[in-house]
């Protein structure tokens, strides 16, 4: 048979699936930076320094953490915060782990309708803009519960860095620069922030321009002279709440003053002999991060290859899975029994594996439980010291800027965290995730999160610190960096850089980064039955370590650094730094 071009293209096709992996020739990351007593990895270069300097002089991960935390707050204020809320995964070098959970409480206040109208619709923006979208902040607390409890030095030691780029200020890079002015809009509605994020003729600061923030210096010395009380039992809160009942919202005291940190026991699993470690509820990351792994254990991803279409449809099918599983049984803890040991449990993996048509797509409205109705502004960062103590944290004020409101006095800027719960059964959210009544509102409840600070180790030691905003798509980002660096083999910076690809159940749409998929897999998966985005935007900003070599390959030739970090390429103004 004379074989013409269509023919050559079948057989070419058929023999790549049947005998090699298909490969997709990515753009060549720079090298991961290397260390060899420690690394700090995060989404803005001077809390980066701040994070290296307190390693260097005699502090640990957690100290690092918690530095870092506060440093975030001033030099990153689109997402690092002390008005917002967050989790630390922490693993110890004695192979010991711990989980704080500082994420933001609902106000005593809050009932499960207060989004909706007379009618029954949400209010469009109200669990997004203003006082009515705050929740009671907990990253004063939960950085200073890590710093007494696992930290070796002193809170005026770890809050000084911050306080002093609040009061002299710093020059913003590009990166900086373009997160003011994504968001000038939004911050003039409120003068506070407007005051302090805008210049006096109304426009952002622009590159070469310096940020000086006076107030938030005060608070922040106020917090580093007089411990969490200054924040809510003192005038910080007062303030807070004075602002929120003239303007709408409903925080009170109280909120304040019964915040607590919860010390949790973080999701652990296995992929590949690869033990997993990450955040339990409430947040949904580690959970469903466990549950998708597992479903991925049962197919031979490194030999299907990173974005073949075999790959991208097992690994669409599983997120399709787990994610019903996230927006319908997963919510706090203290009010919600949630299953977990069932969707950690392998041989439920099995069952889905089960479900799933090797050749065509599933549809996502067949998974819809009986009788249910980007990102974009977190921020995670990555730690380790020479001791080997790992630290991973993901906080956040949910939206850029959050509630994009700031009380008088403050330098504050506060969250609007009230959008992660559920203000609708069957009604989208910020992340268009559609959720369900394990995370309707209540009194100081906590809305689910899709935060996954994640350390994974190997043979007892730490092999990988990973995390990243980006919403509800935080859970496959940090996904694939894993499945990257295991499964594919590229190194920590190639993981992290890759284009990505996301499946949230609903809507029933896989979106692709650009230049995510070749032209031949998009029509691949096309005539499987699925509905591709072909994004013109990139989501998240991971950052990421690996130990004792930049690869997998590495780490097994031996002689690779002992630490390697990388920084997500779309992080602008990020820095992975080692020493
Ligand atoms: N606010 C985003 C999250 O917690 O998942």
């Amino acid at each position: 048979m004379p074989l013409n071009r269509r023919t050559l293209i079948a057989v070419s096709l058929s023999v790549t699936f049947a005998l090699a992996p298909l490969r997709l020739t990515f753009a060549a990351s720079p090298a991961p930076a290397k260390g060899e007593h420690g690394m700090v990895v995060t989404a803005q270069h001077l809390a980066s320094e701040v994070g290296i300097e307190v390693l260097k002089k005699g502090g640990n991960a957690v100290d690092a953490a918690v530095a870092v935390g506060y440093a975030l707050a001033v030099v990153y204020p689109n997402a690092g915060n002390i008005g917002g809320g967050g989790f630390m995964t922490i693993r110890f070098q004695d192979g010991k782990s711990t989980f704080l959970d500082f994420r933001e409480r609902a106000p005593l206040a809050a009932t499960k309708t207060m989004y909706l109208d007379k009618d029954g619709n949400p209010v469009k923006g109200a669990s997004l803009d203003g006082y009515l979208a705050v929740g009671v902040p907990g990253s004063v607390a939960g950085l200073e519960m890590a710093r007494e409890k696992y930290g070796k030095l002193s809170r005026q030691d770890l809050m000084a860095p911050a306080i002093g780029y609040a009061r002299d200020g710093f020059i913003l890079n590009q990166g900086d620069a373009a997160s003011f002015a994504g968001s000038a809009d939004r911050l003039a509605k409120d003068p506070a922030a407007a005051a302090i994020f805008l210049k006096p003729d109304g426009k952002p600061y622009g590159i070469g321009e310096r940020l000086i923030q006076p107030d938030l210096a005060a608070s922040l010395a106020a917090i580093s002279e007089k411990g969490t009380d200054a924040f809510y039992k003192g005038a910080i809160a007062d303030a807070i709440v004075k602002a929120s009942g003239a303007k709408g919202g409903i925080l009170a005291k109280p909120d304040f003053e019964q915040y607590a940190v919860r010390e949790l026991k973080p999701v652990t699993c296995t992929y590949r002999g690869y033990e997993i470690t990450s955040s339990p509820p409430p947040s949904s990351g580690g959970v469903i991060i466990c549950e998708i792994l597992n479903v991925l254990e049962g197919y031979p991803l490194s030999y299907l290859g990173a974005g073949s279409a075999e790959t991208v449809h097992v690994m669409v099918e599983a997120m399709r899975y787990a994610y019903v599983d996230r927006n319908s049984a997963l919510g706090d803890p203290d009010f919600v029994d949630n299953p977990v040991s069932k969707l950690l449990d392998k041989a439920y993996a099995k069952d889905i594996r089960d479900k799933i048509d090797p050749f065509r797509a599933g549809v996502s409205q067949d998974l819809t439980p009986k009788g249910f109705g980007e990102s974009k502004e977190t921020t995670h960062y990555s730690i380790i010291d020479d001791e080997g103590n790992a630290v991973a944290v993901t906080y956040t004020l949910n939206g850029s800027f959050g509630a994009g409101v700031v009380a008088d006095g403050t330098g504050i800027l506060l969250n609007n965290e009230m959008d992660d719960f559920t203000q609708k059964p069957g009604v989208p959210n910020l992340y268009g995730l559609v959720q369900g009544e394990a995370n309707a509102i209540q009194p100081k409840k906590t809305p689910l999160s899709s935060m996954s600070p994640t350390v994974v180790a190997k043979d007892g030691k730490p092999f990988m610190v990973i995390g990243s905003p980006g919403g509800s798509r935080i859970i496959t980002i940090t996904l694939e960096a894993i499945v990257n660096v295991i499964d594919h083999g590229m190194n920590i910076q190639e993981a992290i850089d890759a284009p990505r690809i996301h499946h949230q159940w609903l809507p029933d749409t896989v979106y692709v980064e650009p230049f995510g998929l070749s032209p031949d897999t998009e029509k691949l998966l096309a005539g499987m039955g699925y509905h591709l985005d072909l994004a013109d935007q990139t989501w998240g900003q991971a950052a990421g370590i690996l130990v004792g070599g930049k690869s997998l390959a590495e780490i097994e030739k031996g002689g690779g650094a002992r630490y390697n970090g990388a920084i997500d390429s779309r992080a602008a103004s990020g820095e992975a730094l080692g020493y």
